[in-house]
């Protein structure tokens, strides 16, 4: 991937929008676009012209349903208190109504508009390959279904989007709540990159500093805390405990990497210690410590993407503004 991530359009789009000098913006509506489009256009080379494009707004919509869903206690507290399951029904009645909308929108504008264009255009040249593409050549040699392709495009919609957009609002946060930090990061990106240099995929190796502050961010302010649940097939012990077979095994990652007994002072942003103390830390998981994405066979495969992503995002806001 290095070197052809295409540039973001952020600083192009705050641009447009002169009177942000004065009045702001919701940053969170800009940057919500930006990972829609990058997602959208490696899966199906689309992208959404504005925060207004009514396709945009109704994806962001039930996506956002079945956020909410799946995280409010209001909703799915039968998956933390087990006795309560049989009164969940009204609950799983709409997380199927939300669950059959979304997949027929991700087929109906999106899977079967590509079956269309590949079928009237040749897109057998590596070159004009997307993500979809490669699905489908795999459910054409029977080695997945059409619900596999569906819940593929439905599952990267989830993991994919929001977890990166929450990093980089956070790392503007720390940003913004840090400016002897975000000086630093301004002095690195002047004298590495040179003036008038944006920065750009390959760079994000080089910015040592700027790696630091991504990986505080991830320490700090996790997005996804407790991982993904896991299931242990056969019975097991750990810590003393007895796990039976079949458990939900949700992973406190967050404490991993804030408990005082492990880090120096976890409570602060300080990203300096994946310089000194912590620099031989990881986010790929060579640490149990520190596990932003998982660690082993199930762990994040986006962590490629999303590292660049948040380094040329955060990177670029820093040069700009
Ligand atoms: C900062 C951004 C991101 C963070 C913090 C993050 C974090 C995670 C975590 C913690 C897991 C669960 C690992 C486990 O339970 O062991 C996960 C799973 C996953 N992530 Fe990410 N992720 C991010 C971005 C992405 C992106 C950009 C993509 C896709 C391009 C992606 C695709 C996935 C997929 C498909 C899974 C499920 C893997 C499986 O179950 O085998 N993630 N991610």
């Amino acid at each position: 991937m290095a070197g052809k991530m295409k540039p973001l359009g952020l600083s192009r789009m705050l641009r447009k929008t002169p009177e942000a000098a004065t009045s702001g913006i919701v940053l969170r509506r800009r940057l919500q676009l930006m990972m829609y489009n990058n997602m959208y256009r490696i899966m199906f080379d689309r992208r959404f012209e504005s925060e207004e494009d009514p396709l945009f707004n109704k994806l962001k919509a039930l996506n956002g349903e079945r956020s909410r869903l799946a995280q409010s206690f209001d909703y799915n507290y039968g998956d933390f208190i087990p006795i309560l399951r049989p009164f969940l029904r009204g609950y799983l009645k709409i997380c199927k109504e939300v669950k059959d909308k979304r997949l027929q929108l991700f087929k109906d504008y999106f899977v079967d508009e590509r079956k269309k264009l590949a079928s009237t255009k040749n897109t057998n040249n590596e070159g004009l390959k997307c993500a979809i593409d490669h699905i489908l050549d795999a459910q054409k040699k029977g080695e997945i279904n059409e619900d596999n392709v569906l819940y593929i495009v439905e599952n990267i919609n989830v993991a994919a989007i929001e977890t990166t957009l929450w990093s980089i609002e956070w790392g503007i946060a720390e940003l913004v709540n840090h400016p002897e930090i975000q000086k630093k990061l301004r002095h690195e990106l002047d004298t590495v990159l040179g003036p008038g240099h944006q920065i750009t995929e390959p760079d994000t190796y080089k910015l040592t500093y700027l790696n630091a502050v991504i990986k505080e961010t991830l320490r700090l302010r996790m997005a996804i805390p407790l991982l993904v649940p896991h299931m242990n097939l056969h019975d097991a012990k750990l810590g003393g405990f007895d796990i039976p077979a079949e458990s939900k095994i949700l992973v406190n990652a967050w404490w991993l990497a804030n408990n005082p007994a492990h880090w120096k002072d976890p409570e602060e942003f300080r990203p300096e210690r994946f310089l000194e103390e912590e620099a031989k830390v990881e986010a790929n998981g060579n640490d149990f410590r520190y596990l932003p994405f998982g660690v082993g066979r199930r762990s994040c495969p986006g962590i490629i993407l999303a590292l660049p992503i948040l380094g040329i995002t955060l990177g670029r806001l820093v040069q700009k503004f």
